[in-house]
């Protein structure tokens, strides 16, 4: 079998973790792009040097030569900057929307058999900067996001019972936002729906610590963001593509009817394999559960507004 490739565009906080976590895994030859030369070089030598104690060899590079990520079988794009004092979510999203289009017409250009992974934010908007700019074929972008905030919700769930997070499994779908939905009513522990084991006002505050699962990190970072389980999130996609897992999981999907939505992407539970993304899954919801994904897709269809009427400008 010929050896796989996977290229992380964004070697910071997420690209970094995300290619270690790949690379304990064994299963690709690993590549980190980055703007900034020294500390990628630095990190991809660091992580060689834990191979041996590891077990993994490698190889993996550290570059700013996109060349470099030819024949990648998935790109990873977690470039991005962090909102800075004196920037607004607009200037963030014209910033960020530049970056990862240059990743995605370099992936393009050099690794075009890829599949694609967005996990740069806002995220459903980014996943159509990438869609646009490589003119892949839609199941082959996909966005991270759906996986870490379930992750967040079986947590909260396990701490809440006191019982093991591997029993707890969870959905949330909608976009990675204030207005992303959990669902209760499919959010399991040993089988059973949460709403059968805890009280409605327990699970409305556990639904609510997701949604603010992201912010309440950055409250104690201060600096920045997440990033050991978005890695961890990121590299779960990777092996599912690569070993043709047929993962069933909520990801950013590009939505063509599904769900009552059109032209957009949004996270729904998929099917992820060899050829990304293989099915989206339709879940039979609740009016209300509709009414909440409604009001995320607009959320999201704002930012997508927001990215055209800048690069119209440009
Ligand atoms: P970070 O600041 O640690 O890393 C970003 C990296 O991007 C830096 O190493 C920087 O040098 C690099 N970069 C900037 N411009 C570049 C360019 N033009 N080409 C190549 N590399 C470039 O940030 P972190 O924590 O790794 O987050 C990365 C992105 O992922 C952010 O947009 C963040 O908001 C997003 N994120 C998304 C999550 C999700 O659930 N989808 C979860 C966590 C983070
Ligand atoms: C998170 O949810 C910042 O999107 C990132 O942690």
């Amino acid at each position: 079998m010929s050896r796989k490739k996977v290229s992380i565009i964004g070697a910071g906080n997420v690209g970094a973790k995300a290619t270690y976590y790949i690379a304990e895994k064994v299963i690709a030859d690993l590549v980190m792009v980055d703007i900034a030369e020294g500390t990628t070089r630095a990190k991809a030598l660091d992580f060689l040097h834990a191979g041996p104690l590891r077990r993994y060899d490698g190889p993996i590079r550290g570059t700013t030569d996109y060349a470099e990520i030819a024949g990648s079988d998935v790109v990873v794009i977690t470039a991005g900057l962090a909102r800075r004092p004196g920037m607004d979510r607009m200037d963030l999203l014209k910033a960020n929307a530049e970056i990862v289009k240059t990743a995605s017409l370099n992936t393009a250009r050099y690794a075009p058999n890829a599949t694609v992974i967005v996990v740069s934010n806002p995220l459903d908007v980014m996943c159509h900067v990438a869609l646009r700019a490589t003119g892949f074929a839609i199941r082959r972008v996909v966005g991270m996001a759906g996986i870490l905030d379930s992750t967040r919700f079986r947590y909260f769930v396990a701490e809440e019972l006191g019982c093991a997070l591997s029993a707890v499994h969870a959905m949330v779908l909608g976009g990675h936002g204030d207005q992303m939905v959990p669902l209760p009513r499919f959010t399991t522990v040993g089988g059973i729906p949460i709403t059968e084991l805890m009280a409605p006002a327990t699970v409305a505050r556990l639904v609510d610590r997701t949604r603010n699962g992201g912010a309440e990190i950055v409250g104690y970072l201060k600096t920045g963001s997440a990033y050991y389980a978005p890695a961890a999130a990121a590299a779960e996609m990777v092996e599912a593509i690569l070993t043709d897992r047929k993962h069933f999981a909520p990801c950013a999907a590009y939505l063509r009817g599904e769900y009552g939505i059109e032209d957009l992407f949004i996270g729904v539970p998929v099917i992820l394999g060899r050829n990304g993304i293989e099915k989206i899954v339709e879940l039979e919801l609740t009016e209300e559960e509709k009414q909440g994904l409604r009001a995320s897709a607009d959320a999201v269809r704002k930012g997508v507004d927001d990215l055209n009427t800048f690069f119209r400008a440009t």
